[in-house]
């Protein structure tokens, strides 16, 4: 099985590798993308299968959304799950916002998992089954609770969640199937910057138990759907 996580240099991308590296058959590979690699460099002590493939990208870049492809097409034929989790926050005022600070926001969180899903498709159509799971927010849900401050990154995870649904329809005659994580609050660096007073009662290290077994199980039973993973219902 192969894999792809983006954002894996801190928080839950971070822990998702971890967790998928602790799993990882002798032949599988987990493809780790961030721009800051050094704490993932620290997890090739706990690859004695050589199963952990760092790939130092900026996905908003479209060169490095290209050599992202390349590095995967020289290990292997196909990819079996995607995870799109990097992400960027900004907590401002929406009268304060600057088109710079909006299009930052947008382009990692919606416009980069849009085009590395494009152009991973050939590799992900390559399988016998494949999965992509995309991380939102449950700000991006109707009806839940939005926070001052979070105008720009809720609409992109709302982007996000509606591009999950959208997918799932075009790829419906294929292999593929897509499904959207909406996460309440996990303590992380994301977290402290958006609500800096706030200890959420689920750690990276939780949160990616449910993550891992929802890749692996869930395309067996859903398409298309957005879950919310929260212990509360605002
Ligand atoms: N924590 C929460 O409470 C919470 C709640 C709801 C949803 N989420 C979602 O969960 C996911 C993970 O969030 P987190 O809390 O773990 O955030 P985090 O600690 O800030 O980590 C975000 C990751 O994304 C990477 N990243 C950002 N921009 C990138 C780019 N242009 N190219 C490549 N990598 C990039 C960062 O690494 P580099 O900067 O080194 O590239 C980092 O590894 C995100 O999608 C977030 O929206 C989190």
């Amino acid at each position: 099985m192969n894999i792809l996580i983006t954002g894996a240099g801190k928080g839950i991308g971070f822990y998702l590798v971890k967790k998928m590296l602790s799993l990882a058959k002798p032949n599988d590979k987990i493809f780790a993308v961030s721009r800051n690699i050094s704490n993932i460099q620290e997890l090739k002590n706990e690859d004695s299968h050589n199963n952990l493939v760092i790939i130092k990208a900026d996905i908003t870049n479209q060169d490095h959304i290209n050599t992202i492809i390349q590095t995967i097409s020289s290990y292997c034929n196909g990819l079996n799950f995607l995870i799109n989790n990097a992400a960027q926050l900004l907590n401002k005022s929406f009268l304060q916002i600057e088109f710079e600070e909006m299009d930052r926001v947008m382009k990692t969180n919606f416009y980069a998992p849009f085009m590395l899903t494009q152009k991973l498709f050939k590799l992900l159509s390559n399988t016998e089954s494949s999965h992509i799971v995309n991380i939102s927010s449950m700000g991006a849900i109707q009806g839940a609770a939005k926070f001052p401050g979070l105008s720009v990154y809720s609409s992109s995870k709302a982007a996000l969640a509606c591009l999950t649904e959208c997918l799932a329809e075009e790829f419906k005659d294929t292999n593929i199937k897509v499904n959207a994580l909406c996460l309440g609050a996990v303590n992380t660096e994301m977290l402290r910057e958006a609500f800096p007073q706030y200890t959420a009662q689920i750690n990276p290290e939780e949160i990616v138990e449910f993550i891992s077994d929802f890749a692996f199980n869930a395309a067996k039973v859903m398409n298309g759907k957005l879950i919310q993973v929260a212990l509360s219902t605002p």
